[in-house]
């Protein structure tokens, strides 16, 4: 039996990954794969509570996800990967903690309140949209995932969580244990405009961007607003592409930046030109790897298919343990 700790998280196929989504989540799962057991899986299901009009996309999105993480180093080896579509059980947990879960649970969810002031433009008055964090609850605990690493907007998702499975233990017997977030130290990294780098304000830099690309977009990238001239000294601590230096340059190089960009040593174009040359290396290997499994889609096919043979595996032996409590059935 393995000791280690499980660790689940989850992902919707909304489409290419970009380096925000990379720092901000998906770097921390590739370093946890051999200090827990994890599973990591797409969530197609999570997508359609916000958007069930578009669902064309759909499993072009999750194959490429899938790509995004090998690539970026997610191993079928270390993990189990897999699709949340594919294994049916979590519906029907979903369907039984929806019983014993209290709408005003769900209506108080601070995550669900800003969601439908943010969202303005999609239909989020259905019923799978008030109950996705049921659905949430059953992705994490069907598998009796220890920890969920998450970033600050779904907390109090794992929060409900925790209180569902509560809930659930006192009402049947103890089955589930109770999931603990993990919360990821949220990137620094900004979009090209300097806001939160996101598909919606078109500022990211994709994980499988193209040399000539990332160099294009890298010099368009906003700078210490208040460095209006070449001979101006600039603030590095404010600025976006220092950050990127940060994560992609060597430490003496980052220091050297720093001082000259203070003293007008240096200017943005040949600042900017030396950090996307060290993007341009750092990503080499993951575009390498994705040419690799591009042109191997059966490939990809199989590893989807042996994850979602794990992981139905996993769901199926926790079903049975909670049709045997709700049902009284002796397993
Ligand atoms: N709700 C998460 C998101 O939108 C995705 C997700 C679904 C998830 N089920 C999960 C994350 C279970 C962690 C655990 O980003
Ligand atoms: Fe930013 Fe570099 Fe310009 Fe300084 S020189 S403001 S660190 S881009």
């Amino acid at each position: 039996m393995s000791v280690k700790k499980r660790i689940l998280s989850g992902m919707r196929p909304t489409g290419s990954l970009h380096l925000g989504n990379y720092h901000g989540a998906l770097a921390n799962w590739v370093g946890m794969q051999d200090a827990y057991d994890c599973f990591f899986f797409i969530a197609d299901w999570h997508a359609l509570t916000t958007d069930y009009e578009n669902t064309g996309n759909m499993s072009v999105f999750a194959h490429n996800m899938m790509i995004d993480w090998l690539s970026a180093g997610l191993s079928p080896e270390k993990s189990t990967l897999f699709v949340q579509s594919s294994v049916l059980e979590h519906a029907e947990l979903f369907l039984l903690l929806s019983m014993i879960t209290p709408v005003p649970w769900l209506e108080r969810n601070p995550t669900y309140k800003d969601q439908i002031i943010q969202l303005d433009n999609k239909d989020l008055s259905t019923f799978g949209f008030l109950g996705y964090p049921v659905l949430m609850a059953s992705d994490i605990i069907i598998y009796k995932a220890h920890g969920v690493p998450v970033g600050l907007d779904q907390v109090p998702h794992v929060e409900i969580t925790r209180e569902i499975a509560r809930r659930f233990n006192y009402l049947y017997g103890n089955v589930f244990p109770e999931p603990e977030a993990v919360l990821t130290e949220s990137s620094k990294i900004l979009g090209l405009d300097r806001r939160k780098m996101s598909k919606s304000y078109q500022n990211t830099i994709l994980l499988s961007e193209k040399p000539e690309d990332i160099r294009a977009k890298v010099s368009t990238m906003v700078t210490d607003p208040d460095r209006a001239r070449r001979k101006d000294p600039g603030n590095p601590d404010i600025c976006n592409v220092f950050e990127f230096h940060k994560l992609y340059s060597p430490a003496d190089t980052v220091a050297d930046i720093g001082a000259r960009c203070r003293t007008a040593a240096v200017g943005c174009v040949e600042c900017k030109k030396m950090m996307a040359e060290r993007l341009v290396e750092a990503l080499a290997p993951v575009r390498d790897k994705r040419q690799y499994y591009e042109a191997r889609p059966e490939l990809v096919r199989e590893i989807i298919e042996s994850g979602n043979q794990k992981a139905r595996t996993a769901a199926r032996q926790t079903m049975e343990e909670v049709r045997a409590a709700v049902f009284h059935k002796t397993i």
